[in-house]
């Protein structure tokens, strides 16, 4: 099972800055991972502490791969960088927007150093491929190019 984490104001998607994220719903791009990978287990969040949380439970819940949509924690979260780094399987990180394009603040990611695959800008197809990176690790196929 793939667990997909998604941090806080996630949950406001459809009327949150259209312009930069999209009018989908996290609804929306949660169903087309979904699609991709029926297999999903999400979980929205608008507080670290849960996201923290959820993450240790994954150690032992058959959490085979992780992709985390952090919001803004991805910057300055230490908490759930580390409870990223305990959990010893292929990790994902994706933002919609292309946040090195944006405010400097959100160029830096303090999650990417304890991640797999990072994935900004794509829009919601970013979930997508997410979900594909991920599948695509677990094949054991992380370090090729083909
Ligand atoms: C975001 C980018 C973050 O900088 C922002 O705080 C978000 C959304 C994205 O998906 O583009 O909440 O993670």
């Amino acid at each position: 099972m793939i667990l997909l984490l998604n941090g806080p104001n996630l949950s406001q998607l459809g009327h949150r800055d259209v312009a930069v994220y999209g009018s989908a719903t996290i609804q929306e791009i949660v169903a087309t991972a979904r699609a991709a990978h029926p297999d999903l287990d999400v979980l929205t969040a608008e507080s670290e502490g849960e996201l923290v949380e959820r993450l240790h439970r994954a150690r032992t819940d058959g959490t085979t791969a992780v992709i985390v949509n952090p919001g803004a924690l991805g910057h300055y979260s230490y908490a759930l960088r580390d409870a990223l780094e305990i959990l010893a399987v292929p990790k994902v990180e994706v933002h919609l927007s292309q946040t090195h394009a944006r405010q400097p603040f959100r160029r830096h990611s303090v999650i990417g150093d304890v991640v797999d695959v990072s994935i900004t800008g794509a829009g919601a197809l970013g979930y997508q491929l997410a979900v594909q990176a991920a599948l695509h690790l677990l094949a054991g196929d992380g370090q090729d190019v083909g």
